[in-house]
């Protein structure tokens, strides 16, 4: 993407640290003396949230969006997302962490709900184009360990969260196979290391990829 800010991504299975490790992003990076937008998908706009409501606490009479529907309502609110504060947040020089994007679809909706590749690779291009990410730190961790952390949280599992260990398991691969297949934009961390220490690990992964920024 052209400009002057950056585009990091955040993607990784449920409970793994996303949202712990995006804070801590901030807080470093800022310390650095940059401007930093922190967001998160779905959502980071009004509508976007919106969409999001829709897509994870539907209500009752919805019952379960079908994979494809799923993905299209992802990929709405993403546009709207893109639009009104990615695009213009990187163009006015900020950084913008983002807490799952395009690669959350790829493997929740494509490799677990089985959604075909070519209709998820025509709505990136429609929806995205060239405005994605230049960085995506995965963050990896067995699922009975993210399951663990998901229930020390204790909030109620929304729409996703509760589809099985299989549709997990497929998403966990889903995110390996789409780093190994990205490997220019995709780094791969080991969730299971203390905050902090992963919280160094993709500083460094930062300062490699994107070049040292203080
Ligand atoms: N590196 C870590 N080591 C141990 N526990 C962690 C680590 N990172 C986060 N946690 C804890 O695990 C739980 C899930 O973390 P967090 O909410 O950051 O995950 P997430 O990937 O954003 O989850 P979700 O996909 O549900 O948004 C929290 O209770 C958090 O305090
Ligand atoms: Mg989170």
């Amino acid at each position: 993407m052209s400009g002057l800010g950056r585009f990091i991504t955040l993607e990784g299975g449920e409970g793994v640290g996303k949202s712990t490790l995006a804070r801590a992003l901030k807080e470093a990076l800022e310390a650095r003396g940059l401007k930093i937008v922190l967001t998160r998908e779905p959502g980071g706009t009004p509508g976007a949230e919106e969409l999001r409501r829709l897509i994870l606490t539907p209500p009752e009479s919805v019952g379960q969006w079908p994979p494809l529907a799923e993905a299209l309502m992802f990929y709405a609110a993403r546009r709207d997302h893109l639009e009104k504060l990615i695009t213009p947040s990187v163009r006015s020089g900020a950084w913008v962490i983002c807490d799952r994007f395009s690669d959350s679809t790829r493997a929740y909706q494509m490799a677990a709900g089985g959604v075909g590749r070519d209709s998820i690779e025509a709505l990136e291009r429609i929806c995205v184009g060239d405005a994605g990410p230049e960085l995506t730190l995965v963050l990896d961790l067995p699922l009975a360990a993210s399951r663990q952390r998901m229930k020390a949280r204790s909030t109620k599992d929304d729409a996703i969260e509760s589809r099985g260990a299989d549709y997990h398991e497929r998403v966990r691969q889903g995110f390996l196979d789409i780093a190994k297949a990205n490997p220019h934009r995709c780094v791969v961390l080991d969730a299971s290391l203390a905050p902090d220490v992963l919280a160094k690990a993709a500083l460094s992964a930062i300062d490699t990829r994107l070049g040292v920024a203080r």
